[in-house]
């Protein structure tokens, strides 16, 4: 088995910066699971310089996945090696010796995805009455500026991937962690890429699209820009301001394209501010270099933090 091309790949990409001995990560159990892949929760014992026993979440493959999977996380790992950003989920090291299956060991963000974090603290009334919905905040809830928030840090963390000249594809609720203190992590750098990288990974089939977070451009001719990306974090401003809704309900993926290039965007949902719902529609132009900046972005949502708009 030492021989096969799996093997003789990861043994080149062995790192003794980063290599952690899989031994010394004691899995407690699955946090979540994708078709090839799983994220588990573990406990890491002296790791990334960290005295002691570290919660951490493990990111590894699973039985049935092949070449192009581990080739995805493999990337992954070597995209995270370069990041450092308090918005960017943080890699803590990796088992990648022969003899066992690939760990990518990262941080662990205690409240889980920004998708189930807000639907967890969806108000429990139906939120139609506000004089209902008023009486039932308390200290656990996530208030109008806890959004802002979410949004702003997710831009500063964006602002920072467009810096490093990396696209990350996969921008959603979904794949943003909610670490303690309600601080925003970017994460899923499975399908990120390097935009002075050839883009070898086109043809890739098996992989789910997501195809309604994503750019007319992406839809029409598989381009992914930061641009792209700006679209992907307008639907993702949609998804913060309805509690973890999912985006475009009753219009079916195969219509998707035809009703975005109609013209036709999401209206602004309940209880988003005009403000707000305007950022949303600019990140949605068809036009790609109409679109802000992620830095753009980030000044924005800051500018209505401090207004307290
Ligand atoms: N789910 C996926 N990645 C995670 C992480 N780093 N922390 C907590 N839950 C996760």
């Amino acid at each position: 088995a030492n021989d096969s091309p799996v093997d003789s790949n990861s043994a080149l990409l062995i790192d003794p910066e980063w290599e952690f001995p899989r031994e010394k990560v004691k899995i407690d159990f699955c946090l979540g699971e994708g078709e090839f892949g799983r994220v588990l929760k573990a406990q890491a014992t002296n790791i990334a310089g960290i005295p002691g026993v570290t919660t951490v979440a493990v990111k590894t493959l699973k039985d049935g996945a092949g070449e192009a999977e581990l080739a995805d996380l493999l990337s992954e790992y070597q995209m995270l090696k370069e990041l450092s950003h308090p918005n960017v989920i943080r890699l803590l090291g990796a088992s990648t010796v022969p003899g066992g299956p690939v760990y990518l060991i990262m941080e662990f963000a205690s409240h889980g995805s920004l998708k189930s974090y807000l639907r967890r603290h969806r108000p429990l009334e139906t939120s139609n009455n506000p004089e209902v919905a008023a009486r039932i905040v308390n200290e656990h809830s996530v208030t109008p500026k806890d959004i802002l928030s979410f949004a702003w840090q997710i831009a500063k963390g964006m602002a920072y991937l467009s810096d490093m000249k990396l696209v990350h594809r996969d921008l959603a609720a979904r794949n943003v962690l909610v670490a303690t203190g309600k601080v925003c992590k970017i994460s899923d750098f499975g399908l990120t890429r390097d935009i002075y990288v050839d883009e070898t990974y086109l043809k890739r089939s098996k992989g789910k699209v997501p195809v309604k977070w994503m750019a007319l451009e992406s839809l029409s001719d598989q381009i992914y820009t930061i641009k792209s990306d700006v679209w992907g974090f307008g639907v993702l401003l949609w998804e913060l301001v309805t509690m973890g809704s999912s985006p475009y309900p009753g219009i079916a993926v195969q219509n998707l394209f035809f009703f975005l290039k109609s013209g036709y965007r999401m209206e602004k949902p309940r209880n988003c501010s005009h403000q707000l719902y305007e950022i949303m529609r600019s990140c949605w132009y068809e036009n790609p270099s109409q679109r802000p900046t992620f830095h753009q972005l980030t000044q924005s949502l800051e500018r209505m933090l401090e207004d307290g708009t």
